[in-house]
Order: C-alpha cells, then sequence, then structure tokens
C-alpha cells in the first residue's frame, strides 16, 4: 500500500476520532456545519526517520502534519482551536475567503489565544481547492516547530482519478540529535533568504519512496509549507499537468520547463499519469538552488499489471471555476508597491512605528525589510491602501530587493496578469505571488471581502522583520 496514502488515511482518522473523542456539542449547529478540534500542543514526531530519534516538536492534534481538514465546496466548518503551547497562537486558513473576524491574525482580527484558552473559528468554504492552516502568531518559530496542516476543499464532483494525495512538503534544520535548532530569527536569515532547512519532509517525515501502479492516475495536491525554502519539483521521466494554483483552477498546463515552482505557502494541483513499468523507480528532484539539487523521494512501480493500457494519451479535464469577482482591468485603481531592504539592499532608513528611522535603529528593533518605505513591527498599523469594496485593482508590485518574495494577500485571491512587464500566459488565480529579486508583476482582484487584511511576504523571517502591512477594504 502507498506509504502516502497510508499516511492520509491516518491523517483523515485523526479528523474523525477527533471530531468523535473532543467532539463538540453539535447543538445548534445545522447540519451541514463540520465540526472538530484542532489542539495545539507539543508533541514528538518521528522527522529525520530511523535511526534518527524522534523529534520534539509543536503540532495540531498530535501529528506533523496536523490533520489533513475536508469539507465540500459551500460547507459550512466550526473548528475550535485548544491552546496547549507555551505560548499565544491563532490559526489563520490560508488562502480561504473568510468573513475578517475569521483570519486568524493576532491583535487585527481577534485576540491570540492564551495558552489553556480556545477560540472558535466558524466559516464557509466558497472555493474548493487545496488550502492550509497555519498559526499567525509568531509563525516564523510556531510553523517551522511544526504546526501546520492542509486544508482540502472538495470540488462537487470529484476529479476522475485513482488516486487523490497531499503532499505537504516542509523543511527542517535539524541539530545531530534530530532536535530542531533553537536559533529562530537570527539575523542572517532575517536578512538574508529566511530560515533554510537541512531536511526536507513530506507529509511531516523524510520518505524514500512514494508506491505507484502502472497506468494510475493520481491527483498530487502540493503545499509548500516551509518557512522559506522554495521547492523546484521535477518528475523524471513524467509529465505533470498544474491543474489548480493556490486553490484555484488553472487552464491545465506542463509546469514552465518541466519544473514546478514553488514559494513558500504556495500550492499546486498537478495531475500525474503513471507511464512506467511494473517494476520500474524514478526519481522527483528538486532543483531550485543550483549546486543544492537533491532527490526528494522516489516513485517506485510495483510489480502488478498496468491498471489501462499505456500510450493511450489522456486528456486533462479543467476543474470547474470557482465563484471569484472578475476585475474590471480596464477601469481599474491602480498602486505601486514598492518591497525594498535586506542584505546587498538599498534601504538606508524605514518608517517605523510613524516616524523616519536609520538602517541601525531598524536592526535595533529586529527589522531589515519594509513595504513602500514601511518597516511593520507587530500586526496592527496604518493600513498600507485602503480600497473601496467591490472596486477593482491592479497592484504594480515591485521587488527592490535582492532576494525572492512570496508575498500574500489574505481575504482574496487574484489574478496574475504580467510579470515583468509582459502578460502572463495563464492569467492564474493565486493567493501568493513569487517576485524573485528586483522582478516586478501586477496582481488585479475586486477588493470583495471587507476588513483589514494582511499582506505581507511568506518567508516567514522577512515577514517577522518589517515585510508585512494591511490593505483594508471598506
Ligand atoms: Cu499563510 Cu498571512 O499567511
Ligand atoms: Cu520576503
Amino acid at each position: 500500500m502507498a506509504s502516502s496514502l497510508v499516511t492520509r488515511r491516518s491523517v483523515l482518522g485523526g479528523v474523525t476520532a477527533l471530531a468523535a473523542t473532543l467532539g463538540l456539542d453539535g447543538k445548534a449547529l445545522g447540519r451541514a456545519t463540520k465540526t472538530l478540534t484542532l489542539v495545539a500542543a507539543p508533541g514528538r514526531s518521528l522527522v529525520a526517520g530511523a535511526p534518527h530519534p524522534d523529534t520534539a516538536v509543536w503540532c495540531f492534534g498530535g501529528q506533523v502534519p496536523g490533520p489533513e481538514i475536508r469539507v465540500r465546496q459551500g460547507e459550512r466548518i466550526h473548528v475550535r482551536v485548544e491552546n496547549r503551547l507555551p505560548e499565544e497562537t491563532t490559526v489563520h486558513w490560508h488562502g480561504i475567503r473568510v468573513p475578517n473576524a475569521m483570519d486568524g491574525v493576532p491583535h487585527l482580527t481577534q485576540q491570540p489565544i492564551a495558552p489553556g484558552e480556545t477560540f472558535d473559528y466558524e466559516f464557509t468554504c466558497p472555493d474548493a481547492g487545496t488550502f492550509w492552516y497555519h498559526p499567525h502568531q509568531r509563525s516564523h518559530e510556531q510553523v517551522e516547530r511544526g504546526l501546520s496542516g492542509a486544508f482540502i476543499v472538495e470540488e462537487a464532483v470529484p476529479m476522475d482519478v485513482d488516486r487523490d494525495l497531499t503532499w505537504l512538503l516542509d523543511d527542517w534544520r535539524l541539530m545531530h540529535d534530530a532536535s530542531i535548532s533553537s536559533d529562530f530569527g537570527n539575523m542572517h536569515d532575517v536578512s538574508h533568504s529566511g530560515r533554510l532547512g537541512n531536511t526536507v519532509t513530506i507529509n511531516g517525515q523524510v520518505r524514500d519512496t512514494l508506491p505507484v501502479r502502472a497506468g494510475e492516475r493520481i491527483r498530487l495536491r502540493l503545499i509548500n509549507a516551509a518557512n522559506a525554502r522554495i521547492f523546484g519539483l521535477e518528475f523524471k521521466d513524467h509529465a505533470p499537468w498544474i491543474v489548480a494554483r493556490d486553490g484555484q483552477p488553472v487552464e491545465p498546463h506542463a509546469p514552465e520547463d518541466g519544473r514546478i515552482v514553488l514559494g513558500p505557502a504556495m500550492r499546486a494541483d498537478i495531475v500525474l499519469d503513471m507511464d512506467g513499468r511494473p517494476g520500474e523507480r524514478f526519481q522527483v528532484l528538486d532543483t531550485f538552488y543550483q549546486g543544492f539539487e537533491y532527490r526528494l523521494v522516489d516513485l517506485a512501480y510495483g510489480d502488478e499489471p498496468p491498471t489501462r493500457p499505456s500510450k493511450i494519451s489522456r486528456s486533462v479535464p479543467r476543474l470547474p471555476a470557482n465563484p471569484l469577482s472578475e476585475p474590471d482591468i480596464a477601469h481599474a485603481r491602480r498602486h505601486e508597491i514598492v518591497l525594498g531592504g535586506g542584505m546587498m539592499g538599498m534601504m538606508r532608513s524605514a518608517i517605523m512605528d510613524g516616524r523616519t528611522v536609520d538602517m541601525r535603529t531598524l536592526m535595533h528593533n529586529g527589522l531589515v525589510w519594509a513595504i513602500n518605505g514601511v518597516a511593520a513591527k507587530g500586526h496592527v498599523h496604518e493600513p498600507l491602501l485602503t480600497l473601496e469594496r467591490n472596486r477593482s485593482y491592479v497592484l504594480e508590485l515591485i521587488n527592490d530587493t535582492a532576494w525572492p518574495h512570496p508575498m500574500h494577500l489574505h481575504g482574496h485571491s487574484f489574478r496574475v496578469v504580467s510579470h515583468n512587464g509582459s502578460p502572463t500566459r495563464h492569467r492564474e488565480w493565486v493567493d501568493t505571488v513569487l517576485l524573485h529579486r528586483r522582478e516586478r508583476a501586477e496582481i488585479a482582484f475586486v477588493a470583495d471581502n471587507p476588513g483589514d487584511w494582511m499582506f505581507h511576504c511568506h518567508i516567514l523571517e522577512h515577514q517577522a522583520a518589517g515585510m508585512m502591512g494591511t490593505i483594508r477594504v471598506t
């Protein structure tokens, strides 16, 4: 049996068990509401795999990653988060267009959940697709310690595949005894590429193989839950089709250069036809960082005969669109957003707490990045932009730094309409857009979800060191 299938199943079992045992007063809740409790607590998990010992982690539901949450599109969910960590936390439902009060941003949309306390999140999931959840309180440490999980919203009619698998990819900085290195948020990580680790896991574990069967078609949901690592995945001798980005359907297409690039927080749903023969083995490589390529896992074909005759080329269907408002680009209001700071940057000063301060003062406060000249401390500040509800906007994002930044907007999905001045081929809907050094991109959306929404870099060390702001929709 496929190891990730087993994992997925035990993960699903985890949710059911939690809902049943810790479970929740179903009272006053309609039939269509799914309820579950998610406990955030210290735990132990076998991250590096034998012969290494297990690792002290922080986790949801006693496991890393946390239980995979599954609901149907349009379904309502009630999640009671119970905090048994030694510090405050919150949970953010990354990519799900929730009402502002359910967005999980400490001090901005809710008070953080104190140790021993609970918070009830309840919302409807308007879009089908692959999402994830993680704390938004000191996330550069809490996510790194293992607090994250997949959140799948199923289409009304499931895609016709043999298996639907999730790979939550993570990157850990482990010591020789497999413990997590405690140098969170050190100035070097913060001012360069963020915290890169030395151990990459699929669903919380270093894996050697994904057992597959010749002829089967797999829908693979890739989630990058790493603090800072960018993945560039190549499936040797296989031809993946990208069918969704950040949960949102896209015209099925082969990845550019045959490589699926995912910055932190980004997702891709791919369709993978197992065109190899029984007994064969193929590598899945991560080739993003030149000189640091490595084998992520092998696709290992079992000996069973193919499920269907090979070489019949099969079409890849387009997923049904989600109910997103189409931006009116011709009449959209435009704004520029400039990302600055970091090592090898030109930033000499920035606005902190409303006044201009020099780089030394910024660094003294743990800040090295800025958006439009403002280095954000904490989650509450003057909005970067105030947008009028239901109007269309085009934001031009300009990366004026020597580092990549996956920029994430809460509460909305947006189209990426241009990249370095050229129109994008698929005008993909996403919630996170990756800007490599000195790149620019135009994003377009309708500001249709009222509230104060975070807009930040999802390299969590960059976020913690100032690359964060709020966009207000009134
Ligand atoms: Cu994935 Cu502001 O978060
Ligand atoms: Cu960044």
